[in-house]
């Protein structure tokens, strides 16, 4: 791997000769060589996550709310994959029949980090470009006939509904939803729900671990555990999962478990991965299919056999494991709770209704609020076009607010002053 000084070097002569636009050039020399010491966090935690802030292409007057929708990959990240450009492209591997194609192997030094920060095993793991590949792999993947039944909530995104809606379509299963209350108030409610719905013909239970529309964080080890008491198949959506709080696979207990981890690690765009257990490994057939996909003996591998694909991005996803390992996954996930709670109460105190639980434990760095007479639209583009504050939200009055780890405080309080402004420019007029 390069040193940084080579890096910077060589990719500034880059920059003359592809264009690669100067000023990101500078912004990766000026991010500072290392992460901040940890021992900074222990005296003041707020200076730890300013330090930390150096380290995003993030313009320092932008405030962006919508880490939920996609996540910044930080200055580590970016070198990583440049890295990992400068030396794949080269052609010069060692091995005249070694080629930087991801999608025909094992590519197990990228394969372990990512198992290890998960916790599966790496026969259990492939990587896969995102959280809708992975659920159109196990959607398409399962055998199901006719009438047979997949058991989802109101709250799915596209990218986890739509292969089973595809499915329906295609082979006649049926899906059946149950309703989330907005805001679930409690795990015990999620399971009732979940365990009248289950019938002599569900056959899989799928479900978002956080939702994309309120953030909810479900009881997933529990929803795992009710459905495998009932002999019916587990594949949890945990496209936000990776990188906002920890994520044992293993200890949820789920057959199938599937994520992007673009968003909230912040990895490369194209980052994302499918887990299975073991012994779920051989119900499950291959949508992809090139050498490899009949040999049981590559387990999980034979579902990252996708054909040529974008090595460096694999680069990046590694450095992203490295920061979110090295800032430590406790103070992210304290941080996101911390900040969450922060813009969740201040939103609580200006009027807005609350969709986020209640429930410490079923909620982290996702705040929903629906703020009537409001329309989420205007608001989103007033907030971006005038005052550069990026937020998210759905019709007509939902606001979805993301606090990662490296939104800053004082950002918030400027996203809060300005909400006040709009709203009582709204209300006068
Ligand atoms: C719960 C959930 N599943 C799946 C997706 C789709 O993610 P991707 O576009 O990375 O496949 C999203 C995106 O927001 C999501 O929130």
């Amino acid at each position: 791997m390069l040193d940084r000084r080579r890096f910077i070097f060589s990719a500034a002569g880059l920059a003359g000769t592809l264009a690669i636009p100067n000023r990101l050039i500078a912004q990766l020399a000026s991010a500072p060589a290392n992460l901040p010491d940890p021992k900074q966090y222990s005296n003041n935690d707020d200076a730890y996550w300013l330090e930390l802030r150096k380290q995003f292409l993030i313009p320092g007057d932008e405030i962006y709310l919508n880490n939920g929708t996609v996540g910044s990959s930080p200055a580590p990240v970016l070198r990583a994959i440049f890295d990992g450009y400068n030396t794949t492209e080269k052609m010069d591997q060692q091995d005249p029949e070694d080629y930087p194609i991801w999608g025909y192997a094992a590519w197990n030094e990228f394969r372990d980090p990512l198992a290890a920060f998960v916790g599966c095993k790496r026969d259990e793991i492939a990587m896969l470009r995102n959280a809708t590949e992975a659920n159109s792999y196990i959607a398409n993947g399962v055998d199901m006939k006719a009438g047979d039944e997949v058991l989802m909530t109101d709250q799915e995104h596209p990218g986890g509904e739509q292969p089973w809606q595809l499915k329906a379509k295609r082979y006649g299963i049926v899906i059946k939803k149950v309703t989330l209350p907005k805001p679930v108030q409690n795990p015990a409610q999620v399971l009732n729900l979940f365990s009248d719905a289950i019938g002599p013909r569900t056959r899989v239970v799928f479900f978002s671990h956080i939702t994309t529309v309120t953030g909810v964080v479900l009881p997933a080890k529990e929803l795992c555990g009710l459905a495998r008491s009932k002999g019916v198949l587990s594949a949890v959506d945990g496209a936000h999962v990776p990188g906002m709080m920890h994520l044992n696979v293993k200890d949820l207990g789920c057959d199938m478990y599937s994520a992007s981890p673009h968003k909230w690690l912040q990895a490369p765009k194209g980052s994302g991965f499918l887990c299975l257990r073991d012994e779920v490994i051989d119900r499950l057939w291959n949508t992809i299919a090139t050498e490899g996909w009949d040999e049981p003996q590559l387990r999980a591998e034979r579902f990252q056999r996708i054909g040529s694909s974008n090595v460096p991005a694999l680069w990046g996803l590694r450095a992203a494991i490295q920061v979110a390992n090295q800032i430590g996954m406790d103070r992210i996930e304290r941080r996101h709770r911390q900040m969450c709670d922060y813009i969740l109460e201040e939103m609580i105190k200006r009027g807005a209704e609350s969709w986020t639980s209640p429930d410490p434990s079923l909620r982290c760095a996702i705040a929903t609020v629906n703020v009537p007479p409001i329309q989420r639209m205007d608001l989103e583009n007033w907030l971006w076009k005038t005052h550069k504050i990026r937020i998210r939200g759905g019709e007509p009055s939902k606001l979805r607010l993301s606090t990662p780890y490296y939104l800053q405080k004082k950002e918030i309080a400027r996203f809060l002053e300005k909400f006040d402004e709009y709203k009582k420019a709204h209300s006068e007029s």
